[in-house]
C-alpha cells in the first residue's frame, strides 16, 4: 500500500492504495467517477482515456502511483460553471454517438489532441483518434464534431 497524492478535476485527492491499482480502478470504483469507462482493459481501445498533465492517457493501462502530484481531468471536469466544455458541445450538436460508451475517451483525447494542434485537417483528427475505437461506428459524426470544437475554440479562444 501507498499514500498517492493528486489533483483530480481541480481538487486535492489523497488516498492509500495499492501502487499497482489501475487509475481506472481508482477513479472508476474507489472515487465514483464513472464517466471514465471500461471496455477492453488492454490498452486497445481509448475508452478509458484521460488527462494527466494535460496528456490523453489510457487509465487501464495507468498505475495509480504514476499520477503521484499530477494533475489528473476526468470528463467530469471538462464543463465550467455549468457550461459543458466546446468539445462536449459539438459532440452533441453532432449527435457523434450512439451507445456513448467511447464518448469520455473521445472527448479526453480530442482535448489532448487540439491542446497541440487547433486547426487540424481532416486526416490529422482521422490519425490522431485512430486508437479511439467506437464500436457504433459514429466515426464520421465524431470528426465532424471535432473539427466544428476546433473552429468553436479557436474562435472562443477556448482550451
Ligand atoms: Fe483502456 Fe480499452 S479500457 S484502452
Ligand atoms: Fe458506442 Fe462509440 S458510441 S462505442
Amino acid at each position: 500500500m501507498a499514500t498517492v497524492q493528486f489533483r483530480l478535476n481541480g481538487k486535492s485527492v489523497t488516498l492509500k492504495v495499492a501502487e499497482d491499482r489501475p487509475l481506472l480502478w481508482t477513479l472508476r470504483t474507489d472515487l465514483a467517477l464513472t464517466g471514465v469507462k471500461y471496455a477492453c482493459g488492454e490498452g486497445l481501445c481509448g475508452a478509458c482515456t484521460v488527462l494527466v498533465n494535460g496528456e490523453a492517457v489510457l487509465s487501464c493501462q495507468t498505475p495509480v502511483e504514476d499520477v503521484d502530484g499530477a494533475e489528473v481531468v476526468t470528463i467530469e471536469g471538462l464543463a465550467q460553471n455549468g457550461k459543458l466544455h466546446p468539445i462536449q458541445q459539438a459532440f452533441i450538436d453532432h449527435d457523434a454517438m450512439q451507445c456513448g460508451f467511447c464518448t469520455s475517451g473521445m472527448i479526453m483525447k480530442t482535448y489532448s489532441f487540439l491542446a497541440e494542434n487547433y486547426q487540424p485537417t481532416q486526416d490529422e483528427i482521422i490519425a490522431a483518434m485512430d486508437d479511439n475505437l467506437c464500436r457504433c461506428g459514429s466515426h464520421v459524426r465524431i470528426v465532424q464534431a471535432i473539427q466544428t470544437a476546433a473552429r468553436r475554440m479557436k474562435k472562443g479562444g477556448q482550451g
